[in-house]
């Protein structure tokens, strides 16, 4: 489990009460109330205009109007990523087609992918919480943004983009690519604000060195980084490599897209939830139950205001908890840990990416780049783990370095591994989403 220990390193300034929304300074009363105003809408209106839910709650024996408190959500049915691929392209979308003003689709690795749409009103509310979220992470109007999310059919590039513009700040819509360009953009247009996948970033960081220019010595003053797992290391990693403040910023297609949650720069302890537009719950991943706030589970989550395409208990996969508020009244989760798909299992043990990130940023030496090699040796699944060497770490150290984080894994995560300390810059780079597990492992065959 990825723990939000550790003081972080700095701490930004908080923004003006009187400059947050309100819905940020409801009392707990004022936001339920809210929530489960929105919350019987969105029930009826998914129930009215989508043949899925209709089926599924009359599968289930539940019909919108038994949802009288926001207990009662749980009677509910989830909702899947399967289910949306079943109804590819549009068949999850509530309202006609002419009152659809945009789609964004994720990759879908495997099988169709999945498409989801915005009527006007969709798209206001996530530029408000984009700006909300960019605020929150110390962003104020007249700030220059850096978008270096990829720009298409992906939500970060065009989410951040309308979020940013919205909090009144000037957009520089990079998109992801061309590193060397960012680079001398970011030289020339001084920004102060960079939004980009860590991965990416770390890619940026490398192209800074490689220019001869000290990343600590840009305009930058704060990123804010997601649309994957990063860990507290890695945030000290960055805010030393970069000196700047690393935010952490949570979303996902089929619930909006960047913005869902976000964290507070004054605080950096986890990522207040936007809860007046999506209404989280934790689940048991396996008997499906909600469990109760502090423990890990899979998140869940339903909207509370989107009129495309309402989503119901969407089982988003990945592995999180739910913790009081902190900066705001609103409820945080935890920095996500991991995917329920990105779990591998070796002899047994559970072994999330995020797990070996942390081991591997804490063995002095080793360079936040590395990969997961799965392969398989008779029935047994092994992973090794290559590693780059930090540009300055002496030739003599890279075999300790690797002794110690084959120690460091075996006792932390309970598994063994081999580790091998690679020269640097020989592991892929990252343009966006960062593919951090290579498996080779043969399939099973059948008996
Ligand atoms: O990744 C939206 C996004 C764009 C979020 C830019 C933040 C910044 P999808 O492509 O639909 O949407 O992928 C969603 O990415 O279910 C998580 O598994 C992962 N993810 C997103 N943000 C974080 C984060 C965008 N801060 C999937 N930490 C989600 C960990 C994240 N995982």
């Amino acid at each position: 489990m990825t723990a939000t220990t550790g003081a972080p390193r700095r701490l930004g300034a908080a923004p003006d009460p009187a400059d947050l929304d309100p819905a940020e300074r409801y009392s707990a009363d004022e936001l339920a109330a809210v929530q489960l105003e929105r919350l019987q809408h969105t029930l009826r209106h998914a129930y009215e205009n989508v043949p899925l839910y209709r089926d599924k709650f009359d599968a289930a024996g539940v019909r919108p109007e038994d949802c009288r408190s926001l207990a009662d959500l749980a009677k509910f049915p989830h909702t899947t990523k399967q289910d949306l691929r079943e109804n590819y392209p549009f068949g999850m979308f509530a309202v006609p087609m002419e009152q659809v003003r945009r789609l964004h689709a994720s990759s879908g690795t495997t099988g169709n992918p999945t498409v989801v749409g915005y009527t006007e009103r969709d798209l206001d509310v996530w530029a408000d919480v984009m700006a909300r979220s960019i605020r929150a992470a110390g962003g104020r109007p007249g700030h220059k943004v850096h978008v270096a999310y990829g720009y298409g059919l992906f939500t970060g590039g065009l989410g951040a983009h309308y979020g940013a513009e919205r909090l009144g700040c000037t957009v520089i819509p990079a998109s992801g690519g061309m590193t060397a360009r960012q680079v001398q953009i970011i030289q020339d247009f001084k920004p102060e604000i960079i939004m980009v996948t860590p991965s990416y970033l770390l890619t940026l960081v490398d192209e800074f060195e490689r220019q001869g220019i000290d990343p600590r010595s840009t305009s930058l003053k704060i990123g804010i980084f997601g649309a994957e797992p990063w860990t507290e290391q890695m945030r000290q990693e960055i805010e030393e490599r970069l000196d700047i403040d690393a935010v952490d910023i949570y979303g996902l297609s089929e619930v909006m897209g960047p913005g869902v949650a976000n964290e507070c720069v004054e605080t950096k302890d986890g990522l207040h939830i936007w809860e007046d537009h999506f209404y989280p719950e934790v689940i048991d991943p396996f008997t499906e139950e909600v469990l109760p706030d502090g423990v890990e589970g899979e998140l869940v989550f339903t909207s509370l205001t989107k009129e495309a395409m309402p989503v119901i208990r969407y089982r988003t996969r990945d592995l999180t908890r739910l913790l009081p508020g902190t900066a705001r009244p609103m409820r945080r989760m935890a920095k996500v840990t991991g995917r329920s798909d990105d779990m591998i299992i070796l002899r047994g043990v559970n072994v999330y990416p995020t797990q070996i990130e942390e081991l591997v940023l804490r063995t002095p030496g080793l360079s936040p780049h590395f990969q997961l090699v799965l392969t398989r040796k008779g029935r047994m699944d092994e992973m090794a783990v290559r590693v780059e060497a930090r540009t300055d770490c002496p030739a003599d150290r890279r075999e300790p370095a690797a002794a110690e984080l084959v120690r460091a894994i075996k006792d932390g995560v309970g598994v063994s591994t081999e580790v091998a300390v690679v020269d640097p810059d020989t592991l892929e780079r990252s343009v966006g989403k960062l593919r951090r597990v290579v498996d080779r492992r043969e399939p099973r065959s059948a008996g």
